[in-house]
This record gives C-alpha cells, structure tokens and sequence, in this order.
C-alpha cells in the first residue's frame, strides 16, 4: 500500500510560552518534532510532508531532510494546514494519513492498525477515537442510532447534549489520497473563521459513505501538548513507557521512580540502574554494568561490567571493566580503557586512559595520553593550559607518577619513569628514569 504522510505543524503554540516553537520543545532527549517523524516511517518509507508556519525556518534548520515541507502562510485551520501539503502530493495514489506534530504519545501500532482498517473500508476516512471521562476540549464523535458515525462536532460549537459524549477525536486520520483533495474543497469556514479537517467526517456521511473508526484503550495516546504541563505530563508518560521497555529487555531498576532515561538510549541485559540515575542523549550502556546511585551519564559509549557511582559524565568511552567513583567527573573526548580505575574527586577531559591505569584520587587530567599501567598519584595535575594554548601530555606505559606532581605541558614522561612526590616536572622525562624536586631533576644513585 501507498502511504503519504501529513503532519500537521504550523500552529503558533501560544500557550508555550516560548521563544522555541513548540513541536521543537526537548522531550525524554530529543526534540517533540522527532517523534511524529518516526511514527511517520513506521508506515511508510517516503519522508513525511510536514506543514509548517510559526517557527518555519527553525523547524527546518532542526529537522532538515528527514521531512518534505509545506508553508501555510496564515493558519486558517486544520483542513486548510492539509490542503498545503496538496501541492507536493498530488501524484501520490493510495492513502494519506494525517497526524499532529504535538502527539509524542500516539503508538507506531495504532496508526498501523488505522492504516489496516482504512485498506478494507469501503468508505473513504478511518478515524481514532478515544473514550475519556475527561473530555480535554476534544471534539467529539456523532454516532446514529446503528452507531455510525456521522460527524465530529468541535467543541465550541456543540450543544450541551453532545458536550456529554465521551467518544472523542484523538486528532488522526487515514483516507484515500484521491478523495482527500476533492473533499477538503467542499470544508466550509465555520463560525470561529477556520477550516476544520473535522468536517470530512460529515462530509463522507453525508454522501452515503462509511467512517470507520478505531478506538484506542489508551488515554495517553491522544495527549496533545499545548502546554508546558502537558509536556510534563507526556514527559512522565514516555518515561514510564521507555523504563518498562528496558526493564522487559533485562535491565534491573532499584527505585525506577528515580530513574531518568532518554529514548535515545541503549541498555544491555543484566544491568542495574541504582536510584538517582540518569541516562541521557546518546548513551549506550553495555550489560552487566552497574550505574548509580546519583550518576548522570550523557552521550557517552559505556561497555560491559562497568561500575559507576555518584559521578557525572559526558561525551566520554568507557572499556569493559572500568570502575569509576564515587564523585569522579568525564568530559568530553574522555576515553578510559580496559579496567581502568578512576577513584574520587578526579576529573578527565580530552584525554585517554590505557588498560589497567589508575588514578585514584584528587587528580585533573586534561589533554592527555598515558598509557596502559600507568599509576596517577594523588593530586596529580596536568598543567595543561599556560594561559593561551592548552598543551598536550603524554606519559607512558607503566610510568608511576608520585602524589601532588604537577606536569607542566607540553611534556612527555617515558615508560617506566617516575616521579616523585610533590614532583613539579617541566622537562621531558626519559624512559626507566626517576625525576624529583621543584623543577624535577632526574635522581641519580
Ligand atoms: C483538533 C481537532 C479536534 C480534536 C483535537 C485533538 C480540528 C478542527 N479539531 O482540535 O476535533 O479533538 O485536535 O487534539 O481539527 N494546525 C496547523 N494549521 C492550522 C491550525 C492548526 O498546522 O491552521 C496544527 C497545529 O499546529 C496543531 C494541530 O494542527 O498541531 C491541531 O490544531 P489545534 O488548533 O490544536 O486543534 P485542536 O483545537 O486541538
Ligand atoms: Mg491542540
């Protein structure tokens, strides 16, 4: 089956509040807009025609190729948003469906399942409803007395008998692409002066013709954000949805009340999150691992069996086996390799760690390539910025490094070397050589 897909977003988002168009508001680590696109290839391979107007240029700038875009100038309402994307789809055959970019909650299944029914309807229009006790200003859904359906009554436009119904319109819709065009032309200006996409409902029942509705058991799904609470709201929705993922996949959740993880992460099998975690943007969690309490990981590529607690990371690679905290700090381009152990109060950035390295305690390494076994003392720090240039370090493999040695780069420790306690090293360091003493001096026996 052909499939177009429309998303509607051209609103203003008044209700935001926000400088930021709404649909670009980040929700669980990506921005709202982002899921609507991949609801969109759950149905279909062809990028999505996305109707834009506030923020247009923003929009765009975010989502980039992964869309087509329809401009509509003023937003006369939802059938007119629809009729803009006419233009770009008119040689498209098979079904359109019609969806709001401000739904991160609708389900890839749902739409899947009104894709379904659409095929086989013989009518020309599938929409979803939604039974809620709580009617949201949703429109609702007109049935005769054989329960088809016959039109979506808006509710500002409803007399108090309709305003009872509690089968409301979720928003989405699957019809034939040739009849969709031919019926948003007949969508008369209702007395608030918009468009209304509803009215194709009337209009297909009018001429005789079948609406077939799905009707979706989860409230959540129908959420539309239109406000900051809504978006807490649907943010609390996706969180529990995204920990229940995870934990059906095998990772182990302490406290998951307290766990905090993007869509965008991965976790392996076997991993326990502690309370106060935080997983967030691009991060991968290898299995085995044990992450938390109070750690926050962001973008970072973490392997297997690591332990990690009470630390705060970001743009950083861990190799399997590394232990980490508590209170230790990566920053991006960290790289700790194979069993590294990185122990309190320490801080790494742009800089590599080999196999089986330790650095125990109160030490800045930044800029900085030391090696496999290599033995970081206490209060170590690499003096890396001279006040205009940062400077790199490179220490070797199996160098020990005394407590409170200073290393003023550019400079290079070779293997095996040493540095004493207090150590303020300026000059390279040969290999298998012991340096002392403020400015370090080698130690001769
Ligand atoms: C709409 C439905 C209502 C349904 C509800 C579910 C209509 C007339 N009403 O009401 O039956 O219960 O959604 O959430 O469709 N938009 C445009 N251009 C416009 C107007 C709107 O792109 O000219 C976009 C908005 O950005 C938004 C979406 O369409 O994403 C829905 O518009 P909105 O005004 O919020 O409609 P509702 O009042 O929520
Ligand atoms: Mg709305």
């Amino acid at each position: 089956m052909d499939i177009s897909v429309v998303i509607l977003a051209a609103g203003q988002g008044t209700r935001m509040k926000s400088s930021l168009p709404k649909i670009l508001h980040p929700l669980e680590g990506k921005p709202m807009v982002d899921y609507a696109l991949e609801l969109a290839a759950g149905v279909s391979t062809k990028p999505p025609v996305l109707v834009v107007g506030h923020g247009a240029d923003q929009v765009r700038q975010k989502v980039g190729d992964r869309a087509r875009y329809a401009v509509q100038e003023d937003q006369l309402g939802t059938a007119h948003a629809v009729a803009c994307a006419q233009e770009l789809l008119k040689a498209e055959k098979g079904l359109v469906l019609i969806f709001y970019a401000d739904m991160p909650l609708l389900r890839k299944e749902t739409i899947q399942k009104m894709v379904a029914l659409q095929s086989k309807n013989s009518g020309p229009l599938t929409i979803l409803t939604v039974a809620a006790e709580d009617p949201h200003g949703f429109g609702r859904i007109l049935r005769d007395a054989s329960g088809n359906i016959q039109a979506i009554v808006e509710e500002a436009c409803a007399t108090p008998e309709v305003l009872s119904i509690r089968e409301l319109n979720a928003g989405v819709y699957c019809c034939r692409a040739d009849w969709l065009w031919q019926a948003l032309k007949r969508v008369k200006v209702s007395p608030k002066g918009e468009y209304y996409l509803t009215d194709l409902v009337e209009i297909a029942s009018m001429d005789g013709s079948s609406v077939e509705a799905l009707k979706t058991e989860d409230v959540s799904e129908a959420i539309g954000i239109n406000n900051r609470n809504h978006l807490a709201e649907a943010g609390s929705v996706l969180r529990a949805r995204i920990k229940s993922k995870w934990m059906l996949n095998g990772v182990s959740m302490i406290q998951p009340e307290s766990v905090y993880i993007d869509d965008t992460v991965v976790i392996g099998v076997d991993t326990i999150l502690m309370p106060n975690t935080y997983l967030r943007g691009k991060t991968s969690i290898g299995k085995g691992c044990e992450i938390g309490p109070d750690t926050i990981v962001t973008d970072c590529q973490v392997s297997d069996n690591c332990r990690i607690q009470m630390s705060v990371l970001e743009g950083a690679e861990l190799e399997e086996g590394v232990i980490m905290g508590p209170f230790a700090r990566l920053r991006k381009g960290a790289r700790l390799g194979r069993g590294v152990h990185m122990g309190n109060f320490g801080e790494v950035k742009n800089s590599t760690l080999g196999a089986d390295s330790r650095m125990g305690h109160f030490s800045y390494i930044g800029d900085a390539n030391i090696g496999e076994g290599v033995n970081i003392g206490a209060g170590t720090v690499t003096c890396n910025f001279d006040g205009v240039n940062k400077n790199p370090t490179i220490i070797e493999d199996g160098v020990f490094i005394g407590s409170d040695t200073m290393l003023v780069a550019p400079v290079k420790i070779g293997r095996n070397s040493k540095t004493g306690a207090g150590a303020v090293v300026t000059k390279d360091v040969p290999p298998n050589t012991v340096v002392v003493g403020v400015p370090a001096r080698e130690l001769k026996k």
